[in-house]
């Protein structure tokens, strides 16, 4: 499906950005030519294979050409955006940032806020979002459409909860990628050679991703199955509940949570 009308994204050439850009060019969700890109820099180099796409310094210039802009640039510098987008549909993706601050900081009253991932490059990012109540229903069929063609998405109802899917969801790889790193780091341990210990796990996260991905059965009862057969899995998910797990990240998604509601300004 293709996104009604223009888009502009407003540091659409950063890594997030440029992510989602990409995603929905590759989706074929927006064609270059409806597609504009602001920067400090006025370049896009990471859309260099879509020469159609206009790009370019002056954020309210795109404000002014787009139906819907989407701001991805790094919190602290939501302040310099500078635009006037009263009747514009606008749709964040930056950490911390409430509805309440991008409504005052752009005028616009029809304002979504989401969460994303760079892993919108892959069409793989999870995207929530929560819109203003102005937001209109051919608004909502423009969010879904835009987040579907980049992963998936929901629709929440509380705007905390985009805090904790910044924590959440995210920073892909993040906590999966220390898992990974805690997997390597037992078998260099044991002996393993780093690069052997490196491959084994890599292709782990590869085939679990895959089958924990696709519908079947939920985590909890992949587990359960686990336990159930008494192998040797079940031997180490026993210890490691024993030894508290769920405990300790449970603290750490608490620490990125609290980070998330900080960084907003
Ligand atoms: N990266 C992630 O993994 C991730 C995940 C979830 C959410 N986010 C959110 O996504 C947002 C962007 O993060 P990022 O990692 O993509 O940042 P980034 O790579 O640093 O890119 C920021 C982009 O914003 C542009 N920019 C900065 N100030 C601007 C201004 N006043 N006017 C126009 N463009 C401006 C930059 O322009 P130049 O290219 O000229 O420097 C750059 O293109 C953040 O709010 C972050 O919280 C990021």
């Amino acid at each position: 499906m293709r996104i009604a009308g223009t888009l502009g994204i407003v540091g659409g050439n950063g890594q997030l950005g440029s992510a989602i850009a990409r995603g929905l060019l590759t989706a074929g969700a927006i064609a270059p030519e409806a597609l504009w890109v602001s920067a400090r820099s006025g370049r896009a180099e990471a859309l260099a294979d879509w020469p159609g796409i206009t790009v370019t310094t002056d954020n309210q210039a795109l404000a002014d050409a787009c139906d819907t802009i989407l701001m991805s640039v790094p919190p602290a510098g939501f302040g310099q955006v500078g635009i006037n987008a009263p009747d514009r549909l606008v749709v964040s993706v930056m950490a911390g940032v409430t509805r309440e601050r991008l409504a005052s900081e752009t005028g616009a009253a029809r304002i979504v806020r989401a969460m994303s991932s760079p892993a919108a490059a892959e069409r793989m990012a999870y995207s929530p979002w929560i819109g203003t109540g102005a937001v209109t229903e051919e608004d909502r069929e423009t969010v879904r459409t835009l987040f579907s063609a980049v992963g998936t998405t929901d629709e929440l109802t509380d705007e905390g909860h985009i805090d904790h899917f910044t924590a959440l969801t995210g920073p892909v790889p993040g906590f999966v990628a220390l898992y990974a790193d805690c997997m390597i780091r037992f078998a260099v341990a044991e002996g393993i050679a780093p690069e052997v210990a490196e491959r084994a796990i890599r292709q782990l996260f590869l085939s679990s991703g895959r089958m924990l991905g696709r519908e079947g059965p939920s985590p909890a009862n992949e587990v359960k199955a686990m336990v159930d057969y008494a192998g040797t899995t079940a031997a180490g998910l026993v210890a490691m509940e024993k030894a508290g797990i769920a405990g300790v990240i449970a603290e750490g998604l608490r620490a990125a949570v609290a980070k998330a509601r900080e960084i907003g300004g």
